[in-house]
């Protein structure tokens, strides 16, 4: 199957003395227009977010700010990024299973996501998630 995989994508960067400064275009950045952003903030120590996959919609995930690992799945093996960097963003297609965990204290995650929030869009059970990628 000819699938799209999950690939750091390195962000624009302006290196200046009064601080750096990094910035993104739907569409010329990342592959998709953006349509909703979302960050996750404050999580407790051990916690693990995620724990699903889209069936259409496609993310960028972003360390702003602190450290975190997404760990993916594509319907077979696992593979950790570890992003601890506001320059890097993480591109996951669609149906990609994907977890966030290992957060440091304070750290923020920002997404950007290429469609508004849709329940339906979602596959929360991973056993779906494996039929669905053997088809
Ligand atoms: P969910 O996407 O499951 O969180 P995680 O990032 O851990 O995968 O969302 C958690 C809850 O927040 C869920 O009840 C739906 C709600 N939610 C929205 O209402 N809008 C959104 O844009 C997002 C991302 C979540």
């Amino acid at each position: 199957m000819n699938e799209e995989r999950c690939r750091i994508i390195e962000l624009p960067r302006i290196n200046d003395p009064r601080g750096n400064l990094t910035f993104i275009e739907g569409n010329n950045h990342i592959p998709f227009s953006i349509r909703r952003t979302y960050w996750i903030y404050d999580v407790p120590g051990g916690e693990i977010r995620g724990g699903h996959s889209y069936r259409k919609l496609q993310e960028v995930i972003i360390a702003v700010s602190g450290s975190f690992d997404v760990v993916v799945d594509h319907g077979g093996q696992k593979q950790v990024f570890s992003l601890n960097r506001s320059y890097y963003g993480l591109y996951v297609p669609n149906m990609v299973w994907r977890d966030l965990e290992n957060f440091s204290t304070n750290s923020l995650c920002l997404i950007l996501a290429s469609d508004v929030y849709v329940e339906a869009d979602y596959i929360r059970n991973y056993d779906e998630f494996a039929a669905l990628k053997r088809r």
